[in-house]
């Protein structure tokens, strides 16, 4: 459903992805994780169409991206690394605004179900988001990304911004979301939260891939073992 091919990314002489290889099948959850500037965005930003691939394939259902950029936006989900709502707007009010960016209308019952979905107050909802906290912000971004309705998400550091119980919350909906089928792609530099909710995980560092870890049958990809990998300095 989502794969890189050979993926090379270079800006200004400078390689930031170096042919990256993975696949995302439907329904899974695939967590790329990386430090700061490991190419985590930039990743995302090519499945998007924001960006071309310098040489290699971004490719969602079979078709490069770039060949069909606004199939791709039809499908896909985007929740962006610092969410860009109107702060002079309520929740709600941002919601229907980019909803009709999309040609996407629903009801404020059906955006009230998104805003519980993802545990906004229900009192805040019809506030300006001037007042929101970060988390408040996060889950309003979620909600949109929800109402979207798109088999597929591409989630840039998803929990940043959100407290323990919102970030259980959100990886309980990412699990509930994947089991209907939707694929997820998700970017973030939390190792725990990346191996509570993905069932695989890519290492990404300095822009290549340097390791993956699935989850065996049933069970979590194991906390330690990729802290260990993430932290080593020299990987071979
Ligand atoms: N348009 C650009 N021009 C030049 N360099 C860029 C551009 N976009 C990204 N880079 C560089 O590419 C590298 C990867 O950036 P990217 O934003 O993908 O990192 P990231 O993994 O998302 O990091 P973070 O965790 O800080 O969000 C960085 O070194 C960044 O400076
Ligand atoms: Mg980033």
């Amino acid at each position: 459903m989502i794969e890189a091919k050979n993926l090379c990314i270079t800006i200004n002489q400078s390689d930031i992805l170096k042919s990256l290889n993975f696949q995302v099948a439907e329904g899974e959850i695939y967590a790329l994780l990386g430090g700061n500037g490991a190419g985590k965005s930039t990743t995302l930003k090519t499945f998007l169409g924001f960006l071309k691939p310098t040489t290699g394939q971004a490719m969602i259902n079979g078709r490069a991206v770039k060949d069909d950029v606004k199939a791709v936006r039809q499908h896909t989900a985007y929740l962006p690394e610092s969410a860009t709502l109107y702060q002079h707007l309520t929740a709600r009010e941002n919601i229907h605004y980019f909803l009709s960016l999309a040609n996407i209308s629903k009801t404020d019952s059906e955006v009230d179900q998104a805003f519980d979905r993802v545990a906004l107050q229900p009192k805040a909802r019809d506030r300006h988001m001037s007042t929101y906290s970060k988390g408040m912000r996060q889950k309003t971004a979620i909600a949109l990304a929800l109402l979207r309705e798109a088999p597929i998400f591409f989630l840039d550091e998803p929990t940043s911004g959100l407290d323990p119980v919102a970030i259980d919350e959100f990886n309980q909906l990412v699990s509930e979301l994947a089991a209907n089928g939707s694929t997820i792609l998700m970017v973030t530099h939390d190792v725990y939260g990346a191996c509570q909710v993905a069932n695989r995980i890519g290492l990404l560092r300095e822009g290549e891939l340097v390791g993956e870890f699935s989850a065996p049958a049933g069970q979590q990809i194991e906390t330690e073992l990729v802290h260990t990998a993430f932290t080593q300095k020299d990987m071979a």
